[in-house]
């Protein structure tokens, strides 16, 4: 079998068989085709796309190409959840220990931030002395004992995404919907839950800019998880602005801790109790999402949603006076507010433009290598419907930069808000769901 044989016929559309779609990953993977040869087939799938049978076939045979994780010895169903990437999204913080405390297994790998969106793994860090570097065992036992661990990946999982992500990340190919499906489902498949919770993002600060992409991508995504015997489910939420008022690593800790104790801001303590809401009708414990709210609420305000939240912070060694007096964690020395200029509804918040803001603050990484302040970020005061008067604040910024980066970030939050003279409401979080 030539590669270039391959590549050609993706260029003039064709459908890619079965043998055809091994070769290209077991041998991609031992390092048998060049960069050039798989970048020129990447280029060939965003403009031609791919069909079910072959996004299934390169999904399952990407899966395979490292370690799959075993959780066999974790008993009862497991559940997971995976954002496609927003900006300010800390759900994992408040849904796994949530669901947990039903007596649901979560055995939860993370990532880390890159670029304008954050990575769990980060704002857990900033508690300190935590680890998200669990022994396969460690992490085994504590999910049997806790209830839930949230770790970085161990093992060698989906060495062909690592490959391939990096190679779409400079050829401008990551935007494409069979590629973002393979990837996403692959690293999910591999990490070994039963159930698998999708969080779609679009609109401004996501892939998916529109809410029918969007949808394209959750039910790709829902079929290919349904088709290899996981109950995979969907829900699809909008990045016009970014997720409750947080964005910055130990700014969004403190505010997945208030959202634990019932305080949390509307639209993501919604998303959470809704996500968590599904996430138990998976695992079969409760008799639909409607009786499962409830119940959430009752967790919350019993206080054995927060209770678990620091068993799972104990168990990986955090600092627990942190989370008990949130005014323990450290504040950057400039603390600035971005001022209206104008009076109005907030229409729009520009989620990408936020989110490079944070990340220029510190709060993110530019690249791999960057280190991380981890009190830096941008809180917001006011969201889309809020009523805004010139000279009030919209939004403040935590930093521990010079003044040159902070008027910076100041004028692009500033100009990230879109203020309108008509009243607007406040849109759903959710927009659909699709199982
Ligand atoms: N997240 C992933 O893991 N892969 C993609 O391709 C896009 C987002």
């Amino acid at each position: 079998m030539r590669f270039v044989d391959i590549i050609s016929k993706k260029r003039y559309g064709g459908a890619l068989t079965e043998e055809e779609i091994i070769f290209f990953i077991k041998e991609y993977v031992k390092g048998n085709i060049p960069d050039y040869q798989v970048s020129a087939l990447l280029m060939a799938i965003v403009f031609n796309g791919m069909n079910l049978e072959e996004i299934s076939v390169l999904t399952r045979e990407m899966m395979h190409s490292g370690d799959v994780i075993d959780l066999s010895a974790i008993k009862g169903i497991k559940v997971d959840k995976h954002s496609t990437g927003g900006v300010g999204d800390k759900t994992s913080l408040v849904l796994g220990p949530l669901v947990a405390s039903f007596g649901v297994p979560v055995a939860k790998m993370s990532g880390r931030g890159l670029g304008h969106t954050g990575g769990t793994l980060d704002k857990l860090e900033s508690i300190p002395s935590l680890t998200i570097e669990l022994s396969g065992e460690r992490f085994i036992n504590q999910v049997n004992t806790v209830g839930c661990a949230i770790i970085g990946q161990t093992g060698n999982l989906v060495p062909a995404d690592k490959k391939l992500y990096a190679l779409r990340d400079v050829t401008a190919t990551v935007e494409s919907i069979p590629l973002i499906a393979s990837s996403i489902m692959s690293k999910k498949l591999a990490s070994g839950s039963d159930t698998i919770l999708l969080d779609v993002k679009y609109g401004s600060g996501a892939f998916m800019k529109t809410l029918e992409q969007g949808r394209e991508l959750a039910r790709l995504m829902v079929n290919i998880g349904n088709s290899l015997g996981r109950d995979t489910r969907a829900i699809l939420t909008n990045m016009d602005q970014p997720l409750g008022l947080a964005i910055g690593n130990n700014l969004e800790v403190k505010e997945a801790v208030v959202t634990l104790h019932g305080h949390g801001p509307h639209d993501f303590s919604e998303l959470c109790k809704r996500a968590a809401a599904i996430m138990l009708e998976q695992a079969k414990v409760v008799k639909d999402q409607k009786d499962a709210l409830g119940l959430i609420e009752e967790k919350i305000k019993s206080g054995e949603a927060f209770a678990k939240f620091r068993e799972m912070v104990k168990a990986q060694g955090g600092d627990l006076s942190y989370i008990d007096d949130l005014t323990k964690f450290p504040v950057t020395k400039n603390i600035i507010p971005v001022l209206s200029t104008k009076e109005g509804y907030v229409e729009h918040i520009d989620s990408l433009a936020v989110g490079v803001g944070g990340m220029k603050l510190g709060a993110g990484r530019a690249t791999v290598d960057d280190v991380l302040d981890m009190s830096a970020g941008i809180i917001l005061n006011k969201k889309v419907g809020d009523f805004v008067k010139k000279g009030e604040t919209l939004a403040t910024l935590y930093s521990n930069k010079e003044s040159k980066t902070n008027n910076e970030v100041l004028k692009e939050v500033h100009d990230a808000y879109l203020i309108s003279k008509e009243k607007i409401g406040t849109p759903p979080i959710i927009s659909d769901y699709i199982k």
